[in-house]
């Protein structure tokens, strides 16, 4: 059978990570082969332009283009190959978010980037997202306190606006492939919607 390619979305503190980590060991339960990975970063090259975007200040063009050069090496190194050999890709991160963030966010609209989203990817698409989706006041109580706020975290309320209406966005132009799941729930609550959709990955 094929691997997949899963992606984790959400504004910062909506606890996708969390979640990835429970939903990488459901699917290894399952006999899954599992690579979980994440964006910028994944692969060495791709974790060095990561410490760079996430401390260095910077045009919104360049923060785009090095976003896609990371992409494209994780691509290229990482994801590619797991996904030939039949793997399960979970991913944190993908191209949603720069359509998110530097898109919506920073305001740099969409044109540029769905450019560099067809160049990069070459028509690979998630299987599947899962947008853990969260008001930014509660994301904010959320992070405050968890550890030191890299450059994006420190963005304020009405940035994780813009992000969240951009990955709504996002969602509303290719609904199927999709989940949205409410990041104000439980944990248990958030399971059980995960375990239900692992199934019909299966399909
Ligand atoms: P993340 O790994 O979720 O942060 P953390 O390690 O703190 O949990 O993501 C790092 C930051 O990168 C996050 O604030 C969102 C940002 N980002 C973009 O702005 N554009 C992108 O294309 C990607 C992949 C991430």
């Amino acid at each position: 059978m094929r691997g997949r390619f899963i992606t984790f979305e959400g504004i910062d503190g909506a606890g996708k990570s969390t979640h990835l980590d429970w939903f990488a060991d459901a699917l290894r339960a399952r006999g899954a082969t599992v690579l979980r990975t994440r964006e910028p970063g994944g692969s060495p090259l791709a974790e060095r332009l990561r410490a760079l975007l996430l401390s260095e200040a910077m045009s919104i063009t360049t923060e785009i283009l090095l976003m896609f050069a990371a992409r494209q090496d994780h691509l290229d190194t990482v994801v590619g190959p797991a996904l030939a050999r039949g793997d399960w890709v979970l991913c944190d991160r993908f191209t949603d978010s720069t359509f998110a963030y530097q898109g919506a966010g920073r305001g740099a609209g969409s044109e540029h980037i769905a450019m560099l989203e067809r160049w990069v990817q070459a028509g690979l698409q998630p299987d599947r997202t899962y947008l853990f989706d969260l008001p930014p006041e509660e994301a904010a109580r959320r992070r405050a306190g968890a550890r030191a706020p890299d450059r994006f975290e420190q963005e304020d309320l009405d940035f994780f606006g813009r992000v969240r209406a951009g990955y709504a966005l996002r969602v509303q132009q290719d609904p199927a492939r999709f989940v949205t799941i409410d990041a104000r729930q439980d944990i248990a609550a958030i399971r059980a919607v995960l375990q239900g959709s692992i199934d019909t990955l299966w399909a």
